[in-house]
């Protein structure tokens, strides 16, 4: 069963109340939307953005009984269309960004975001895009391939792993996610215990891909860019980051921002009982901020 993350501490510090406008940028399975939903009581709008096809056909479903909940299959960084169109000025509530990929993603072999399972290299998140794993892992330069694998991976081996790359292609496509891993794993065979590794050794280079193919974090500082000028005080920013690269840039920004006052000094982590119960939870943090009025922006000089 799909388990949202963080669900009471999001719905809390989104501090819901009916009759106002909420936005889920990332709705996903709409687990917390749902939540949302219950809370709004009819009164007030949940607006959700999901830019994959099958999962936004799963949160309908979910969603369906509620007049006051509007879907659409987009990119976040649509929002301010998508307000335009439903005639909506400022979001009066809050809005969530659950980051990342989608569970259904990695359990689905055919989206090729796991090292675990056989399935082509594709790993986008919409399917109407045309760079996918596959085009980088065979068209990417060397430096290229070493770049995003140390950028966005954070692997030191980026460079022998980007070299070996090159090595194989030469023979021919690498066209699964198995041939992938086989020769990230085949850059490590100095290390003949497997039990010396503490994650495997393809995990860095498939988050760097994934990253790279769904452009993860230009997405979230472009959408900081325009998101202050679209919600009213006192609404809430709220921030779902998976790892250390997407935090970075939400603790930068809801710190620096002088637009916005920072509720979570520190960010918010799943209880024990959570990783327990669902340990894809483990690496989650939630940061949270209002939107404050102009006059206590000028207060504050
Ligand atoms: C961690 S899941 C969200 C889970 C959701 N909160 C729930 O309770 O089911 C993140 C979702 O956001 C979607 N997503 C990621 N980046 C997006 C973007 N730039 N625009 C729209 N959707 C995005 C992914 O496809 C994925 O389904």
């Amino acid at each position: 069963m799909h388990k949202p993350v963080l669900l009471n501490e999001t719905l809390d510090l989104l501090n819901v109340t009916p009759g106002k406008v909420y936005v889920d940028c990332t709705l996903g399975l709409g687990g917390h939307s749902l939540e949302i939903l219950k809370r709004l009581d009819g009164n007030g709008k949940l607006i959700g953005i999901e830019q994959d096809e099958t999962i936004l056909e799963q949160a309908r479903n979910k969603l369906s009984k509620y007049e006051n909940c509007y879907l659409f299959r987009a990119n976040f960084l649509e929002l301010p269309e998508i307000l335009k169109s439903l005639k909506i000025e400022k979001i009066t509530g809050g809005v969530l960004l659950d980051l990342g990929v989608n569970s259904l993603h990695f359990d689905t072999a055919e989206r090729g975001f796991s090292f675990k399972a056989k399935g082509p290299l594709d790993m986008r998140m919409d399917n109407r895009q045309e760079l996918t794993a596959y085009k980088i892992i065979n068209n990417y330069k060397e430096h290229e391939l070493a770049d995003i694998i140390y950028k966005f991976g954070e692997d030191r081996n980026s460079r022998k792993i980007a070299k070996s790359i090159i090595h194989n292609r030469a023979k021919g496509p690498i066209e699964t996610t198995e041939e992938l891993a086989n020769i990230i794993f085949s850059c490590y065979h100095h290390i003949t215990n497997r039990s010396h590794f503490k994650i495997h050794p393809a995990t860095k280079t498939f988050q760097a891909l994934r990253i790279e193919v769904n452009k993860e974090l230009e997405n979230i500082e472009e959408f900081f860019c325009f998101i202050p000028e679209l919600l009213l005080p006192p609404s809430r920013l709220t921030v779902i980051s998976f790892h250390s690269l997407e935090d970075r840039i939400a603790k930068n920004f809801l710190k620096n921002n002088r637009e916005f006052r920072p509720i979570t000094k520190k960010p918010v982590i799943p209880s024990s009982e959570e990783i327990k119960s669902n340990p894809r939870a483990r690496s989650a943090k939630l940061r949270a901020a209002e939107k404050i009025k102009n006059e206590s922006l000028f207060k504050n000089n």
